[in-house]
């Protein structure tokens, strides 16, 4: 569904959940281990506060999204989940048909957690399964084995109305036979949503040590590429496409939360490190909260919020913004709609150069978007069409 069908302009909550049992050596997402057990409720407490600070600040919406992530949120007790939906409920209206998706991880203890989950309110689940081999598990330094996690997303499937689970590909030594295998299997327990990420290396993280040592080889961009492929295929064939770089889905069953973000429409940013962007006296303004929890906790029980940085955007970072975010997406950008945003249209001459190679496509209505060939190249083709 395009956006401008929907009756009420869409609004998602994030609300980040920061604490993880281990750090995996590939993360760099801001996940934390305590040593010390968590305050559930305190921290209910402080994200129900940001709630309120930030409903008094915008006033009236309808929630048509919630997405707790992490870290994993799925270490959070029931209640915990249950009174931060009914926070978000007291002061905004819910949409009828409300997305509430939480990413779990799939370990058995987590699993046992999913019928007060649902009972709670969340109605999809997000697992993040990374690869159904069990060597390859350990790699990435999970704690789960492949049949744990089959046996979380089968749990999942009996509980939710909607669930995803993550994979990683393009890890070291993998071929595209065995991907395809890997992801025949995976589709075959899947619902209508599956992720798929390549291995990325971060910064800073253990993984890039290694990898700076010589002692992670990564798929070279040739053979990437081949696996980049055989996940189009082998997903398109089941009747799973792409509709995002990463984000495979049966037309319909698309993570609506994640589309208010790559349609570059309006979402709060709850919890540490969490972003946002609201639209306030006609401005889009991004917001991010302190990173460190419980920096981010004092922040908020001394303040009411814990942002550290509230900026309107220019009217050309709006646009740029539109345009990266919408090229990740299959259904690409309406290039009226850029145009309006940037107050001029993309530069003609560079978008046939573009066209030429390949690598983008007008389709009849004046969408823009990626061809599969340009899917891999997608940075160079936003810097090109945003310089
Ligand atoms: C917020 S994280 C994880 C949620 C949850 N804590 C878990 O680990 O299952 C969301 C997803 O990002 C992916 N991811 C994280 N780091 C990555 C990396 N370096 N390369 C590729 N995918 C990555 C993983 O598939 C992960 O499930
Ligand atoms: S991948 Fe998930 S479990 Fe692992 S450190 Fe990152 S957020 Fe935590």
């Amino acid at each position: 569904m395009q956006s401008g069908d929907r009756q009420e302009p869409a609004f998602g909550v994030y609300v980040h959940w920061p604490f993880c049992l281990s750090k995996c050596p590939y993360c760099d997402f801001n996940s934390h281990v305590s040593h010390v057990p968590v305050d559930e409720a305190r921290f209910a407490r402080a994200l129900a506060a940001e709630v309120a600070t930030i409903a008094a600040r915008i006033g009236g919406r309808t929630v048509s999204t919630i997405f707790f992530g992490g870290g994993t949120p799925s270490l959070m007790q029931p209640a915990t989940v249950g009174s931060i939906l009914e926070a978000i409920a007291r002061h905004w209206a819910i949409a009828p048909d409300v997305e509430v998706t939480l990413e779990a991880n799939p370990t058995s203890v987590e699993a046992t957690r999913f019928r007060g989950f649902r009972s709670a309110g969340v109605n999809r689940v997000s697992l993040g399964v990374q690869a159904l081999d069990d060597a390859a598990l350990k790699a990435l330094g999970r704690l789960h084995s492949a049949q744990e996690a089959l046996q979380a997303v089968a749990l999942a499937r009996s509980i939710f109305e909607r669930f995803s689970f993550d994979l990683i590909y393009a890890r070291p030594g993998q071929t595209p036979q065995a991907w395809a295998a890997e992801l025949k299997c995976a589709l075959g327990q899947a619902g209508e949503h599956l992720s798929l990420y390549q291995l990325t290396i971060e910064q800073n993280t253990p993984f890039a040590v290694l990898h700076g040592a010589g002692k992670l080889v990564l798929p070279d961009d040739k053979k990437a590429r081949a696996l980049y492929d055989t996940t189009q295929t082998v997903c398109a064939g089941a009747g799973l496409p792409a509709y995002e770089i990463s984000n495979h889905a049966r037309p319909g069953a698309e993570c609506r939360h994640n589309l208010i973000y790559w349609r570059a429409q309006e979402y709060a940013g709850i919890g540490p490190g969490a972003h946002g962007r609201l639209e306030i006296a006609a401005e889009r303004r991004a917001t991010a909260t302190e990173r460190e929890p419980r920096s981010w906790l004092a922040r908020v029980e001394a303040l009411g919020h814990g942002v550290v940085s509230d900026e309107p955007l220019t009217r050309e970072q709006v646009a740029d913004e539109f345009l990266l975010m919408g090229l990740r997406l299959t259904e690409g950008i309406d290039a009226a709609s850029y145009a309006r945003l940037a107050g001029r249209p993309l530069d003609a001459r560079r978008l046939a150069l573009l066209q030429e190679r390949g690598a983008v496509e007008t389709t009849p209505s004046g969408r823009l978007r990626l061809t599969l060939a340009g899917f891999p190249v997608l940075d160079a083709v936003v810097a090109d069409l945003a310089a």
